[in-house]
């Protein structure tokens, strides 16, 4: 395949189980300051889901197929699952940690989509850096400890 296919189908998939992540860690999450980290994580959730259609559409213009199931999408995906609920710090770091590494995956397909000259490609993914770019300042700012 294409490789430039598929660079864009790892990076619409680990967008779509952050997402995922992102929405049931809204559902999950408990303690003192609840409401601010349901909030928090449904900030997040609801601007990640927005870009989904854009991303999909974005592989269509490339005349490549969408993943079709879980399944796919679980093949293609580089963020880890999370199968337990963790405590809301947990939850935090662990979306930090996944959008540094959604930083990575979406720059590689940057570099690759400005090598191919797909110019439209790349503006999105650059929109999509900026937006992840932002959901981690302000998970970092949220578990930072005050001085
Ligand atoms: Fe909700």
């Amino acid at each position: 395949m294409d490789k430039l296919v598929q660079l864009t189908r790892i990076a619409f998939s680990s967008t779509f189980s952050f997402y995922v992540k992102a929405h049931s860690f809204h559902w999950n999450v408990e303690g003192r300051d609840f409401y601010e980290y349901h909030k928090l994580f449904e900030e997040i959730y609801n601007e990640v889901y927005g870009s989904i259609d854009d991303f999909a559409e974005n592989i269509r213009k490339l005349d490549a197929y969408m993943p079709t199931s879980y399944h796919t999408l679980s093949m293609l995906t580089r963020i880890e699952d999370e199968n337990r609920v963790p405590n809301k710090d947990q939850m935090v770091q662990e979306l930090l940690m996944d959008s540094e590494k959604i930083l990575i995956i979406l720059k590689k397909n940057y570099d690759a989509a400005e090598a191919a000259g797909e110019h439209g490609l790349s503006n999105f993914l650059a929109e999509r850096m900026d937006a992840h770019k932002k959901h981690a300042w302000f998970l970092r700012a949220s578990i930072k400890e005050q001085q």
